[in-house]
Order: structure tokens, then C-alpha cells, then sequence
């Protein structure tokens, strides 16, 4: 199957009772049995439930990868692959990513012995300068959030594979229909489907998906164990979610250059970060991994500072002022105090999120709407 029919059809089959096209919300927590362990495949819902299982083999198939896991929450899924660790393991982290993520990594998992290094691999042979006996995990946003920048997926998966490291890609920003982290050598794909997966900005949930089967047993092992599962009803609107997403992502796509372009042209705006720019430092890379440039823009407004970036996202009006992203509405981020407040300043400015940074999910709207917004928000 192409991916535009995978999105509607892939790992999917009609409900075996009465044949309806979409699974039923299967809201039960248990499952009768004739006899102790006498049961159809089902016996408790934080192990399994038909619902999840059909949006366990839809995420499986788009991602071209053998088995998928949904969780709770995109942090949820990310805590079970460090969970996989053990004390006195490193990690290589991209430094730009989200500040969910880098809070779970230093304020939990650091005092579990975990030792994590942040570092820029846009130029992924500097990698290896990080990697010892200890490291264990290699950990890639691409594009990063909220830098836009793009990662060498093959290349890092060369590096991981020859030092026979775990490697994963958070791909939140570009989905599978951009990019497929495991048909590039990741090991693991990870997703926040709360946002393009979902895409109506009503489910919060997270998943995974990888092709080895130890891991995959790993995983499964750990999601029950730990419990941080998503339920059912959730699993039936994320499935729902995934059937459109490739039409969601074209017209994502469309706004987003034209979004892109019109703020690079504008001239109270000093850089916008997009990766289909021809100067940005790895197009030639998203070109490569990347079969178009994603919904997400960031801007630095010239001369301007914390509180004319955030006068800007406060007088945007078709542009919501909001955490999230990825829904088919566009919403603005202000990333110092929203996002990536959890990153010290320090920190943050040394990759380049400063004050005046603003971070746009464009959405499926008309792109001229979009355009007259950030005109009348910019003037
Ligand atoms: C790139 C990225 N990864 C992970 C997450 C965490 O996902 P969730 O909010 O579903 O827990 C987010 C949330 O914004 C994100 O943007």
C-alpha cells in the first residue's frame, strides 16, 4: 500500500462481529473468560484492548515499522524508552528539542544515574566525540522544536549501529508522511500524537513504534507494567485523527511555506527558521529525509524583545495563542515562557530560543487569512 491509502486502511480489518468499518470504542477495563485464562486474546485493558490494538497496527503501518504502542501522553512514551535503561547509562540528546522532554531527562531521570549529554548535531560526525562504553541511547528531534533544525537521520544511524547504541527520532514535527525514521536506521520512532497525528487538538497521547521484535516485547512489557496507557476512546479519535493526515499535512505544508516566506520578506522580521529555505544550514538534508518541509515556522521580529514578542502573539487573532501544535487550527507559541520555559535561560539562548523568539503551527486554514493575521499582529 502508498501511504495515502496506508493512513486509512493500514493494519486495519472490519470489526469481526458486525462488520463495522471502524472499530468500536471498546470501553471495558476486562474481558469474561470461560475458564481461568480462557479468553480471546483479551484480559485486562492496561495489557491490551481491541481499540488500542487497532491504533497500535495503524501507527505500525504508517511508521513502515512491525510493531506499535500508544501511551497516555508523548512524555509517557518517551519515559518508557529511558526506561529501558539503567544506572550509570548515557545518553546523546539533541540540545535543541522540547522542554518537556529535557525536564524529564534532568529533573527525573538524572537523579536515577542517568547521564545525558545535550549537544548540536547538525553535524552528526560530532556525535562520536560524545560516545563511550556507558552511552547506550541516542536521542534525535528532527526538525527540533523550536529551532527547526534537521538532524543526518542515516548518518546518526550509521554512528549508533557501529557503536551498537539504541536510536531514537522523536518525529512529532514531521510525521510519517514527511519522513520515516526507521526506513533511515532509527530503532525507534517516537510520537506526541497529540498533535498532527490526532490533529483536532483533542487527544493528548503519545506512541512508538519500532521493528525489532525484543525491543517491541521490551516495550509492550514495560507500557503494561508501568501502566501509562491510552484509553480507548482516545485510541478511536487518534485513529480517526490518522485517516486524514495526509491531506492535513499537504495543506499544512502549502500554509506553511507561504507563511514562511511571507514573515522572510517582511521587513519588521529579522530570521525565520524553516527548513525549506535554501540557506537554512541542512536543507540539502531535509531535502534528502524529508519529501516536503512541515507545517512549522519560527521568528525572531527585529530589535524586539520579551515584551514586544509577546504583544505580537497577543494581538494575533486567527493564530491562537496556545501550548500544542500540529491541530488544524494555527496557533502561536511564545517558547521562553511557554514551551520551553522549563529550559534555564542559559541554556535555551545558547541554541538560539531567546526571548523574542515566536513559534507558529500553521494550520489548515486559507493561507490568505493567515497572512492577513500576522500582517495586522506585526504593524
Ligand atoms: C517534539 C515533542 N515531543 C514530545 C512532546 C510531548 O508530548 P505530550 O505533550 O503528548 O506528552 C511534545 C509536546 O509538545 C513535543 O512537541
Amino acid at each position: 500500500m502508498k501511504f495515502n491509502t496506508k493512513t486509512i486502511h493500514g493494519g486495519q480489518e472490519h470489526d469481526p462481529a458486525y462488520g463495522s468499518v471502524m472499530p468500536p470504542i471498546y470501553q471495558t477495563t476486562t474481558y469474561a473468560q470461560s475458564t481461568p485464562g480462557g479468553h480471546k486474546g483479551y484480559e485486562y485493558s492496561r495489557t491490551h484492548n481491541p481499540t488500542r490494538t487497532a491504533l497500535e497496527k495503524a501507527f505500525a503501518s504508517i511508521e513502515n515499522g512491525n510493531y506499535g504502542l500508544t501511551f497516555g501522553s508523548g512524555m509517557a512514551a518517551i519515559d518508557a524508552i529511558i526506561k529501558l535503561l539503567k544506572p550509570g547509562d548515557e545518553v546523546i540528546s539533541t540540545n535543541d528539542l522540547y522542554g518537556g522532554s529535557y525536564r524529564l531527562f534532568t529533573k527525573v531521570y538524572t537523579d536515577f544515574g542517568i547521564k545525558f549529554h545535550f549537544i548540536g548535531m547538525q553535524n552528526a560526525s560530532k556525535i562520536e566525540d560524545y560516545i563511550n562504553d556507558r552511552t547506550k541511547l541516542i536521542w534525535v528531534e528532527t526538525p527540533t522544536n523550536p529551532m527547526m533544525n534537521i538532524i543526518d537521520i542515516k548518518a546518526t544511524a550509521a554512528i549508533a549501529k557501529k557503536h551498537n547504541i539504541l536510536f531514537a527520532v522523536d518525529n512529532t514535527f514531521a510525521t510519517p508522511y514527511l519522513q520515516l525514521p526507521l526506513d533511515l536506521g532509527a530503532d525507534i520512532v517516537m510520537h506526541s500524537a497529540t498533535k498532527y497525528l490526532g490533529g483536532h487538538s483533542d487527544v493528548v497521547m503519545g506512541a512508538l513504534v519500532v521493528n525489532d521484535k525484543n525491543l517491541a516485547e521490551r516495550l509492550y512489557f514495560l507500557q503494561n507494567a508501568s501502566g501509562a496507557v491510552s484509553g480507548p476512546q482516545d485510541c478511536f479519535l487518534v485513529l480517526r485523527g490518522i485517516k486524514t493526515l495526509h491531506i492535513r499535512m499537504q495543506r499544512h505544508c502549502e500554509n506553511g511555506k507561504a507563511v514562511a516566506e511571507f514573515l522572510a520578506s517582511h521587513p519588521k522580521i529579522e530570521k525565520v527558521y524553516w527548513p525549506g529555505f535554501e540557506d537554512h544550514p541542512n536543507h540539502d538534508i531535509a531535502k534528502s529525509q524529508m519529501s516536503d518541509f512541515g507545517g512549522m515556522v519560527s521568528f525572531v521580529p527585529k530589535g524586539s524583545n520579551f515584551e514586544d514578542a509577546v504583544k505580537i502573539v497577543e494581538n494575533l487573532k486567527v493564530f491562537t495563542l496556545a501550548e500544542s501544535l500540529g491541530g488544524v487550527e494555527s496557533l502561536s507559541g511564545h517558547p521562553a515562557s511557554m514551551t520551553h520555559a522549563s529550559i534555564p535561560k542559559e541554556e535555551r539562548e545558547k541554541t538560539g530560543v531567546v526571548d523574542s523568539l515566536i513559534r507558529l503551527s500553521v494550520g489548515i486554514e486559507d493561507e490568505e487569512d493567515l497572512i492577513d493575521d500576522l500582517k495586522q499582529a506585526l504593524k
